[in-house]
């Protein structure tokens, strides 16, 4: 049994530490493991409540936890003790995670505040752009998070992964709290900002899309266990790791880092470049996940499902697409919506690359190649000087 893996690496390996000064703008090296020694989890027994939440009464006395127990669904193993450990890419992704650590307010917004306060500073298509772009990540964020804490988590009796999971939810907060931060800097219209999921189609359509695709599990009665459910569960994981955090999250990056580039709202750039870091590492975590399950539940990854996901993947990069056209209806400076169109079927074919399907466009090049290195090159030195200065003269912490 062989599992596909989200990168060219040998599977069954445990791969290096990767950590902040390693990681792209959209790819971070990891692999899947196999235990070719365990039979598929087909016939495995499957999870309790006990075993799932790890809340039940203690077994004492019980056997001890074989590393060959544990699995990602419908697990036997106790989800409460992380070793010993199966899934090294999980556990590096988690000390990845805390390597990346960063707040909002550590980013100066005063540049920002002056541009978007003086008359010519921004064109009108800027700033309509602008806040499409803020308002559907201002509660993006949220929907994430409560789809991790409230659907995900619970389905997935890892311990390793779990923990990784609490890393990506803490930092699914500090996003949020970066949209706080922005609109309160700019003085937007916050009722303005957080209902555009509400009130701007495009937005709209894609947030819909993404919780159909959760209803089944938001249910305080799904559980994994059946190939019907394992495979709602994977839709889930698709719908929100692939497509929510590594499709319709690239058009707004582009467009900030955009700015950015021309010098632009830099500020906000900045704290892009940030959240992008961390939302490599949640999509690469997903493909991983998506990816282990399939190796070890071979059953659920039928031709069937696989055109349905190709389905899915094709349909969510035409509602970005309406998203580009409905934030750049007439373009800005170097990017408009046949641009941001184009990158997101890119995009879309590496998705499917990475799921080990066939790609669902014909190949399709990257119009923005200035993404990665527009991330790579700065990040890490203004990242490291802001921390150290906070750090030196912040004060905070007094423990006398
Ligand atoms: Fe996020
Ligand atoms: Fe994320």
């Amino acid at each position: 049994m062989t599992a596909p893996t989200s990168s060219s690496a040998a599977a069954g390996t445990v791969p290096a530490a990767r950590t902040a000064s390693t990681s792209s703008s959209e790819e971070i090296t990891v692999t899947t493991t196999t235990d070719s020694a365990r039979p598929a989890v087909d016939g495995a027994v499957e999870g309790t409540v006990d075993n799932v939440t790890g809340l039940g009464a203690i077994q004492s006395g019980a056997a001890r936890v074989d590393v060959s127990d544990k699995a990602m669904i419908n697990a036997r193993a106790d989800v409460n003790q992380l070793l010993p450990l199966k899934y090294g890419w999980a556990w590096e992704k988690y000390l990845a995670g805390c390597n990346n650590h960063w707040m909002p307010t550590e980013v100066s917004m005063q540049a920002d505040i002056a541009l978007w306060k003086s008359r010519d500073g921004l064109t009108e298509d800027e700033r309509l752009m602008l806040k499409r772009n803020l308002g559907f990540f201002a509660t993006a964020e949220s929907l994430v998070a409560n789809n991790i804490v409230l659907a995900v988590y619970r389905q997935l009796t890892n311990p390793e992964c779990r923990q990784y999971l609490l890393r990506q939810a803490f930092e699914e907060a500090v996003h949020t709290h970066t949209f706080q931060y922005i609109c309160t800097s700019l003085g937007l219209d916050e009722g303005e900002l957080f209902n555009m999921y509400r009130e701007v189609p495009s937005i709209t359509a894609k947030d819909a899309w993404a919780l159909k695709h959760t209803r089944n599990l938001e249910s305080g009665e799904f559980s994994t266990g059946t190939p019907e459910a394992d495979q709602d569960f994977l839709r889930d994981l698709i719908a929100f790791y692939v497509v929510f955090e590594g499709m319709w999250f690239y058009t707004g990056f582009a467009q900030i880092l955009s700015l950015g580039r021309r010098n632009k709202m830099v500020g906000i750039a900045e704290q892009y470049q940030y959240i992008l870091r961390d939302e490599s590492i949640h999509l690469n975590f997903g493909i991983d996940v998506i990816n282990q399950i399939k190796a070890e539940n071979p059953h659920l990854w039928s031709a069937e499902f696989q055109a349905e996901v190709r389905g899915m993947l094709k349909e969510a990069c035409e509602l970005e697409i309406e998203y580009g056209k409905e934030t750049m209806p007439r373009g800005i400076l170097g990017l408009n919506a046949d641009l941001t169109s184009e990158y997101m079927r890119f995009i879309t074919n590496r998705r499917c690359v990475q799921l080990g399907l066939a790609e669902v466009f014909p190949p399709a090049e990257n119009p923005f190649p200035w993404m990665s290195e527009t991330m790579d090159l700065k990040k890490e030195k203004n990242f490291f000087e802001t921390r150290v200065i906070e750090y030196q003269t912040g004060g905070g912490l007094s423990w006398e």
